[in-house]
């Protein structure tokens, strides 16, 4: 039908959306069309919103020296405290071990200390894993050709998802999908929009999910970033947040080199015993063996694609920190199957088996492209 016609198709089953913004197969069969005709990008122009702009990125120096350093401790520490819930499960093993030279963090996002956070195309299909002797190519004609209609179709998917939510946050998207290629990072240009990755299309779309879930002045605990892009999508829309990551230890340090670099000294991290929380710190990272002791109390807990790469020896020790912690709700991305192969990059349990949830009630789940679920809970108390 999309050969003959594609035109009055696409105009009807647009209509049919706007008529009823909720309903999910009259959107899969209108980004079905768009996309089978090339056209994902018209969601850009076809998705009714009041567009709000965040700030520009910033760009302030970074001091790879001093990361490089705090690195050998964290893994100092991470030896030291291998019994403890929060070290790596099978799935993260080799984090025990990525060599993390100023060289690497320079281009963090061409190398493969940033595996596991960036899929493709940011990181390039076939590419050798765990290879650190290499750095990502930049993109060729060929692959800009290739990924950006992919592109496109990633961020039809994702504001059609956030239109069908019917909150605010999809007024903030287009301005928060900008991204740059600041420490290496692999950028395609979508025109009308600005140059992105696969990493900020993904990133903002849960940042424009959560601005809503917090109060006012509010705390976050994101559990699992990667490097901080959703924090820095959501700090940029909610300067009034206070923002804490906890992490791995290469992912600490990735972490806070990316937010340093958009955001300066409001921007710190609880390194050391005696590194204590200050107004005017927006992003806070913290070790994971630090948190229970934080002398406050949490609104949202966020984890994205990270509880699904942990064993049930972490699910009890975060979901004990959610306690300790007084988590009000908690938002999360993880997948929902049972995988079985040895070769599966994850872990087994499938996200409604979780052993914590029992600490929350659910108020949404909704699937997200059919091997994950996105869920939106309240703590029971
Ligand atoms: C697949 S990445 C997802 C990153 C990011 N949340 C996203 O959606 O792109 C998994 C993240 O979970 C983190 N992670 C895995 N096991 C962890 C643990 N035991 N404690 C803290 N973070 C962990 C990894 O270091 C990594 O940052």
């Amino acid at each position: 039908m999309a050969e003959r016609d594609p035109d009055s198709a696409i105009r009807a089953a647009h209509r049919a959306c706007m008529i009823e913004p909720k309903s999910r197969r009259l959107w899969n069969n209108f980004l079905l069309l768009l996309k089978t005709n090339g056209r994902a990008h018209e969601l850009q122009t076809r998705t009714p919103r009041r567009q709000q702009q965040v700030p520009p990125l910033a760009q302030h120096p970074v001091d790879l020296e001093a990361a490089e350093a705090r690195y050998r401790q964290l893994l100092d520490q991470m030896q030291t405290r291998s019994w403890e819930g929060w070290t790596p499960s099978r799935v993260e093993d080799s984090k025990y071990r990525f060599p993390l030279t100023r060289e690497h963090l320079a281009r963090f996002r061409s190398s493969e200390v940033s595996s596991g956070t960036q899929t493709a195309p940011d990181r390039p299909e076939g590419f050798p894993p765990l290879d650190f002797n290499q750095f990502y190519p930049p993109y060729s004609d060929a692959d800009r050709a290739r990924y950006t209609p992919l592109a496109w179709g990633q961020y039809a998917g994702l504001i059609s998802r956030l239109f069908r939510r019917q909150g605010s946050g999809i007024n903030w998207y287009d301005s928060a999908i900008i991204d740059d290629d600041r420490f290496g990072a692999r950028v395609l240009e979508l025109p009308g929009v600005g140059t992105v990755t696969g990493k900020s299309l993904n990133a903002s779309y849960y940042a424009c999910r959560i601005m809503s879930l917090i109060p006012k002045n509010g705390v976050v605990l994101e559990i699992g970033g990667g490097f901080g892009c959703l924090a820095s999508r959501l700090m940029a829309i909610r300067p009034d947040v206070t923002y804490l990551l906890s992490d791995l230890p290469v992912n600490m340090v990735l972490t806070h080199t990316y937010l340093t670099s958009l955001y300066g000294d409001a921007v710190t991290g609880l390194w050391q015993d005696d590194d204590t929380l200050s107004a005017g710190h927006r992003a806070v990272v913290v070790p994971p063996w630090r948190l229970r002791s934080l002398p406050l109390r949490v609104d949202l807990a966020v984890n994205t694609m990270s509880f699904q790469h942990m064993d049930q020896r972490n699910h009890l020790f975060y979901g004990g920190v959610m306690k300790t912690l007084g988590v009000r709700s908690l938002y999360h991305v993880n997948r929902n199957e049972h995988m079985t192969t040895p070769e599966a990059d994850t872990m087994v349990l499938p996200a409604e088996q979780y052993e914590f949830m029992k600490d929350f009630e659910i108020v949404e789940s909704h699937d997200f492209d059919g091997r994950w679920i996105e869920v939106v809970a309240k703590a029971r108390n």
